[in-house]
């Protein structure tokens, strides 16, 4: 089972814009964001995950995206800092919590947005950059988890954090193919090519020969924003074509509704930090 860490959208509101799905001018039915993440909240705990919770502080409208809070593997927390000013306060209160709860803490050095950029796939982690955490955080973040970093440049706007274009779905049991990992088992993963650089496709491709193809359509609605625990997948319930290709490669799709806080840019893994011991 799996432990995550969430944050409530008490104070959640769009009256900045940071990301294109952003405009403070539409409405945000700050009561149904509330609902939304308490389904959430309802589905991980239904299906056994632990889930803990960090306070929210007032005038911190995006702290409900906890996946932006910290880095954990191995039990080893490496912190955030954000890109823009709006955000930077929640840095210091996810590290706190995490140092408070026990962890072996790092801060960061550069900026970084904590998974919304890193996701640890079998052995190796997975960086975005582009938009918001910079290549220089790669570099610490592979000296602080002592695991290999692998570059990805993002290229679109509208996916401006590597969890917003790929999500990691689990391991095959296949422990004898290419993509570096031979001898264990391979992780699979779902990914919009489109949000990548040439380079990074190819990387992608040789890393995950047979990773599943999201359309635009499906990612359009934050559909890879998406929380697996390597058999059941929380995605976006807006996201039919993706839940069909998971279901056809044996993973249970469940689709959960996020409208109010999609107008953050925000979906499933966004609320969502994972916490690996
Ligand atoms: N409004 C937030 C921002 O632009 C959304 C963050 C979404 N988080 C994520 N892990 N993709 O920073």
């Amino acid at each position: 089972m799996a432990h995550y860490v969430m944050c409530r959208p008490t104070y959640f509101a769009v009256d900045y814009a940071i990301n294109p799905w952003m405009d403070p001018a539409t409405p945000v039915d700050a009561g149904l964001a509330v609902a939304q993440w308490t389904a959430l909240y309802g589905t991980y705990r239904a299906l056994g995950h632990t889930v803990d919770l960090v306070d929210p502080l007032p005038g911190l409208p995006d702290m409900v995206f906890a996946a932006n809070g910290a880095t954990v593997v191995d039990g080893i927390v490496l912190g955030v800092q954000f890109r823009h000013p709006e955000r930077a306060p929640e840095a210091p209160a996810y590290l706190s919590w995490f140092a408070d709860a026990g962890f072996d803490t790092h801060e960061a050095k550069y900026v970084n947005e904590g998974e919304g950029d890193l996701l640890l796939a079998g052995r190796y982690l997975l960086a975005g950059t582009g938009f918001r955490t910079e290549h220089a955080a790669h570099a610490r973040a592979q000296e602080v988890f002592g695991r290999p970093v692998i570059t990805l440049q993002l290229v679109d706007p509208r996916y401006y954090h590597l969890d917003t274009a790929l999500c990691v779905l689990g391991d095959t049991s296949d422990e004898s193919g290419p993509g570096g990992f031979a001898g264990r088992p391979r992780p699979v993963v779902a990914y919009l090519p489109e949000a990548f650089s040439p380079g990074s496709r190819a990387v992608l491709r040789r890393l995950f020969p047979d990773a599943v193809v999201a359309s635009p359509a499906d990612a359009a609605v934050l559909g890879l924003n998406a929380v697996s625990d390597g058999r059941r997948v929380v995605l976006p319930a807006e996201a039919r074509g993706l839940a069909d290709q998971l279901a056809s490669r044996g993973y249970e799709p469940i689709p959960v509704h996020l409208s109010e806080l999609r107008k953050a840019g925000g979906g499933p893994k966004c609320c969502t930090l994972e916490v690996r011991r």
